[in-house]
């Protein structure tokens, strides 16, 4: 317990070099992370913990998580967003492997995500929040929610982050407004999988990546469930004039907007545009 607390006065020490006080790109601060997990926090956390843990294990979507490390320290991304986290699987896996910390780039990894259950009836991902517990509203087992990763991957239980890891219960809209404008490197885009939900993270996001800043965008192959992710992106990509590049372009996944192209490919015209599946594992209700 002791090493965990050293561990996170550590990293807001470096927070204070790298993303702190004095550094242009402030906002939004760091916020110190629960320092216990009991009561509802415990019992929400038991299953996303456990949930957590299936998708690291490779019950779940963790295929992509080693190629989106690699594009973050490619594009040197210090302020890193995550729009729509679930169980924070990639959120771990960037603390344990991206961070300034790990030997990467990233000194803050902000998630936004107001981990409410119902937004959408053709996510599987929207029904997880009603199984978490009995008897308990979205509201409250979406503040236990946060509670419980902030704990568990900030606090020290999972990852030690400290202030690296930056939660906001915010709608990816709401949450933008936190953000200065040009301040950020990446936003990896995987929350509202709707036309419309994208549509609106793109005109949220895109003035707060800074100038050469990347928009990535999870699930774009996946047209049999969420086809409106491509639509919005692909009309982005035309409305800019640029071609799609791809953090996973064997599964045409991840498509980036922006970036130093050198760190993302064009998909090879035999890249897959798969339907609920792609690449090793399921992205939707497998928990
Ligand atoms: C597919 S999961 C994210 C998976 C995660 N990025 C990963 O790679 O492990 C989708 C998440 O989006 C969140 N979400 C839904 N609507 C959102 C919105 N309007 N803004 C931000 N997040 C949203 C959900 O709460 C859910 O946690």
């Amino acid at each position: 317990m002791r090493g965990a607390l050293v561990l996170l006065f550590a990293a807001c020490g470096l927070a204070g070099k790298h993303g702190g006080a004095g550094h242009k790109h402030q906002t939004p601060a760091c916020v110190e992370h629960p320092k216990e997990c009991t009561d509802l926090c415990a019992s929400v956390g038991k299953f996303v913990g456990m949930n957590r843990k299936g998708v690291q294990d490779g019950r779940g979507w963790s295929w992509y998580y080693p190629a989106v490390q690699k594009y973050a320290t490619c594009i040197r991304a210090e302020k890193w967003v995550e729009v729509g986290a679930a169980w924070g699987a990639l959120a771990k896996h960037m603390l344990q492997h991206a961070t300034i910390e790990a030997g990467g780039p990233i000194a803050e990894y902000h998630i936004v995500d107001p981990f409410l259950g119902g937004y959408d009836e053709k996510d599987p991902m929207s029904r997880m929040f009603r199984l978490a517990v009995a008897n308990q509203s979205y509201e409250s087992i979406s503040i236990a929610w946060a509670q419980n990763i902030g704990w568990a991957l900030g606090g020290g239980g999972e990852a030690a982050a400290g202030c690296r890891l930056r939660v906001h219960r915010e709608t990816s809209v709401s949450g933008a407004r936190l953000f200065a404008d040009k301040s950020v490197d990446a936003v990896f885009i995987d929350g509202l999988h709707t036309y419309e939900g994208v549509k609106e993270d793109i005109i949220a996001w895109a003035p707060k990546v800074r100038e050469g800043g990347s928009l990535i965008f999870n699930d774009y192959p996946n047209t049999v469930w969420f086809a409106g992710i491509q639509r919005a992106v692909d009309e982005e990509a035309a409305r800019r004039g640029v071609s799609l590049r791809f953090i996973n372009p064997k599964q045409h996944d991840n498509a980036v907007l922006g970036g130093d192209p050198n760190c993302a490919e064009l998909a090879p015209p035999q890249a897959k545009r798969q339907g609920k599946k792609h690449g090793h594992g399921k992205k939707h209700g497998d928990a």
